[in-house]
């Protein structure tokens, strides 16, 4: 029998999965790290500890499952999109990396809408320059530690340093490149023009690999900390959510799923790159050879509910505090007893583009309860996931039905929240499903285990069961949502007063 390993680099954690060539989960396992936060709206990971989380877990499933250290025929890695992990030329951490959610780079993004051009941006890399994107968090680094810059031979991905540490190789995929705001995103290649335009050698990035295609084999050093046999090969994998299609089978044109992970994310799958030219929605490319995705963006979708966690609820702390925070929403009405949250802990994408927006719970009352807040928080999220899916239906294809996997979906009471707002009935998937089975399925491919990545996606991916919404509850949600966009509107010049604030 031969193995497939399944890695996803998150936000909150690395979750390894071992799979069968039948695609069956064997053994999982996951480890947690923290976020830093040194200012509001800054946030950064210890790319050492993702590393050793890597390392963990991999021993873990390994040691789980039993299996011996050749078992292994192939390794796919998936992980949260746009961090900057910057290298020396000793290939020594240089600085944490600033990741996904950070929202300092403001500045930054008006510079390099300035040197490439608005259009040129749209044109070159399908996107407007956002804070979110990896290439106003190198610019940066070079306006504000020049040393550090300087000192900068090598420029990687959350998961691609992984890969590095792994093979020893500087390479990444497409659809995560895409991400970078650095790559070609039709011709699926680094843009000369925009490095160019923002003085950005080219000799920093690593090789561009489609998802499939090996990029390396694991080393010595893996091998020694893993007991993982030397040799092993690993595919160029893809960014989380590009991976979570493949784990959701979401390779065709007219697919799309929804993920509430850290992040919240309504993605279609496109065959050709179709540009929003408002910039609300991400246009990517995608872990289909040849295919791309257009995606929407809620920053802080699980973060909202884990931030919920951390502050009110450490009296419920233990394995099953969220499921404990699912069952204290279900306590509150639909509406949360007239309570709206707005998820902008840090800031918003879509619809908005906007780094200095933040939360709001706006209607609280003194007959609120924990419980109205932690649904509140539930709805919040979901009202940003529609306003995901209604700019998705305006430029591709009216939405019938839905996935959903993620973190969330593994809540009854949200999972409902979710189908009554959207007013979609909604599939869940098994446990196993997501990044890191998208993951596993590259790695299948690329050594030949199956034929093609839409074939085995196809064949392995099956909704396990059904959340049919409702139409009166949708109806309800529905005018709470069209307040809900209207409290954006009304406090977009309040946040930049807020934001002036020492
Ligand atoms: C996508 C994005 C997030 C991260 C974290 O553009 O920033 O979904 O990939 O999961």
């Amino acid at each position: 029998m031969k193995y497939l390993l399944g890695i996803d680099i998150g936000t909150s954690g690395t979750k390894t999965v071992l799979f069968n060539e039948h695609m069956q989960q064997v053994a999982s396992h996951t480890e947690e790290y923290p976020m830093y936060q040194p200012h509001n709206g800054w946030a950064e990971q210890d790319p050492s500890h993702w590393y050793k989380a890597v390392v963990d877990t991999v021993k873990a499933v390994a040691e789980k499952a039993g299996i011996d250290s050749g078992a292994v025929a192939a390794i796919g890695l998936s992980g949260q999109m746009h961090g900057l992990v910057m290298l020396d030329k000793a290939d020594k951490i240089l600085r944490n990396a600033i990741i996904w959610c950070d929202q300092r780079t403001e500045k930054e993004c008006r510079m390099i809408t300035e040197l490439a051009g608005a259009e040129k941006l749209f044109d070159i890399t399908a996107n407007p320059a956002l804070t979110g994107f990896t290439a106003s968090k190198i610019m940066w680094v070079k306006n504000n530690e020049p040393d550090i810059y300087e000192k900068c031979r090598h420029i990687l991905l959350p998961k691609d340093y992984i890969r590095f540490m792994m093979t020893g190789k500087y390479a990444t995929d497409v659809s995560d490149a895409s991400g970078m705001q650095l790559l070609d995103v039709p011709k699926r290649q680094w843009s000369d023009e925009i490095l160019n335009a923002l003085s950005i050698d080219r000799e920093l990035l690593g090789t561009v690999y489609e998802s499939v295609e090996i990029t390396g084999y694991t080393n010595k050093a893996f091998s020694e900390l893993t007991g993982l046999k030397e040799g092993i090969p690993v595919v160029a994998g893809a960014g989380d959510n590009a991976a979570a299609a493949v784990g959701t089978s979401t390779v065709k044109e007219g697919s799309v799923f929804t993920t509430i992970g850290t992040s919240g994310v309504v993605y279609a799958h496109t065959d050709k790159p179709i540009i929003d030219r408002k910039g609300r929605v991400h246009t990517f490319c995608c872990a289909v050879p040849g295919g791309w995705h257009v995606m929407g963006v809620t920053q802080a979708a699980g973060l909202s509910l884990k931030w919920f966690k951390d502050n009110f609820c450490k009296d419920l702390f233990g394995d099953d505090v969220y499921k404990k925070i699912d069952e204290m929403a279900a306590q509150a009405p639909i509406g949360s007893g007239r309570l709206i949250y707005l998820p902008y802990l840090m800031g918003e994408r879509t619809p908005h583009l906007d780094g200095d927006c933040r939360g709001v719970f706006f209607g609280l009352s003194a007959s609120h309860t924990r419980n109205n807040l932690a649904r509140a928080v539930m709805e919040g999220v979901c009202f940003s996931l529609c306003d995901c899916k209604d700019v998705l239906e305006e430029m591709i294809i009216p939405i019938d039905n839905m996935i959903l996997c993620g973190g969330g979906s593994s809540g009854d009471v949200w999972t409902k929240i979710f189908a009554d707002t959207l007013g979609l009935d909604t599939y869940r998937l098994g446990n196993a499903q997501g990044p890191a089975f998208g993951a596993a399925i590259l790695a299948g491919t690329g050594v030949g285990l199956f034929e093609s990545v839409v074939s085995a996606s196809e064949k392995f991916i099956e909704p396990k069961n059904v959340v049919r919404y409702d139409k009166e509850a949708n109806n309800t949600y529905k005018k709470i949502h069209g307040i809900y966009k209207k409290l954006y509107t009304s406090l977009k010049s309040n946040y930049k007063e807020l934001k002036a604030l020492p």
